[in-house]
């Protein structure tokens, strides 16, 4: 039985109670972040609250994040995941429990707190080469998706689309532009250049983007932030989508039709080496005892 975390509690899950009136329940009136731990140490875990801080300022929900470091860390070791290669932390936070309103509650009231963790398993090195194929769906999601909402249906439904189509990812489309996954940013390399949608409301702002952006400009590769519309997909040289659960995840085939060779691509797999790299140094930075 797992441990999760509910409102300053650490139990097993199925002790874990929530109002039928929580309007996380009723209105999807709450936020998420998702944050990846290697071998039990977290990768960005800063950035990933700061978003998380972001979005919470944003929906006007006043709910200190003081402790979640620690609880993210405490939900690992209590789930016996230090030694697990990789895993995550959900956490959830939702405006709390009161009658449904479609405005705030009159009363104050405390927002929810929930957070589990558990492991995830990345594809095997022998999957990974072969890469994946995505098909295209209609973005039907709202103009602010950089805020990461727990209401997530359309992304559910745009990514049960795709797999019915015998695809491994979504790849959403809004006004002939190729704007990101159903949990993964996307990317391209068109021309040489490394291209991705820039940060507006139509992207999530992804930790795993950012990191990538970055080690793209330590190590001289070319990024243009700009929209890639469908028409482009055809002729570019590689495609692939990055997410914490992705990571670097090569995209090989859009709707049947092959990028590139067919074959996952030598930036893709340059990019994957340097954010495993990443990876590794900051578990080593961890191991580093503090004097
Ligand atoms: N998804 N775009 C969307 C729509 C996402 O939901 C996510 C993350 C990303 C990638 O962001 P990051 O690199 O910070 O994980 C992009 C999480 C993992 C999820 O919903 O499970």
């Amino acid at each position: 039985m797992s441990i999760v975390y509910l409102n300053g509690e650490f139990l097993p899950k199925d002790e874990a109670k929530i109002s039928p009136d929580d309007r996380g329940f009723l209105l999807a009136d709450g936020l998420y972040e998702v944050t990846p731990f290697y071998e039990g140490v977290a990768f960005c875990l800063d950035r990933h609250l700061a978003r998380l801080e972001h979005g919470l300022r944003w929906a006007r929900i006043r709910q200190s994040l003081d402790a979640l470091a620690d609880v993210q860390r405490r939900l690992i070791a209590e789930n016996g995941l230090e030694g697990a290669e990789t895993s995550l932390t959900y956490v959830q936070i939702t405006r709390g429990v009161a009658p449904r309103t479609h405005y705030f509650p009159t009363e104050p009231v405390e927002p929810t707190v929930y957070a589990y963790a558990k492991a995830w398993d990345r594809p095997s090195p022998e999957r990974w080469s072969q890469g994946f194929t995505a098909a295209t769906v209609p973005d039907r999601r709202w103009s602010r998706v950089d805020i990461k909402t727990i209401g997530l249906l359309p992304n559910v439904m745009a990514f049960q689309d795709a797999l019915d189509a015998g695809a491994d990812d979504a790849l959403l489309v809004r006004d002939g532009v190729a704007i990101e996954g159903a949990h993964m940013n996307f990317w391209g390399v068109i021309d040489g250049v490394l291209v991705t949608h820039p940060t507006t409301g139509h992207i999530l702002p992804g930790i795993t983007r950012g990191v990538i952006l970055e080690l793209a400009a330590e190590h001289g590769i070319p990024v243009e932030q700009r929209p890639i519309q469908v028409e482009e997909l055809g002729g570019a040289e590689e495609l692939f989508f990055t997410g914490t659960t992705g990571e670097v995840r090569p995209c090989v085939q859009v709707d049947g039709a092959s990028v590139g060779d067919g074959s996952v691509g030598v930036m893709t797999r340059r990019l994957s080496d340097l954010f495993r790299a990443e990876v590794e140094a900051a578990k080593q930075a961890a191991e580093v005892p503090v004097a």
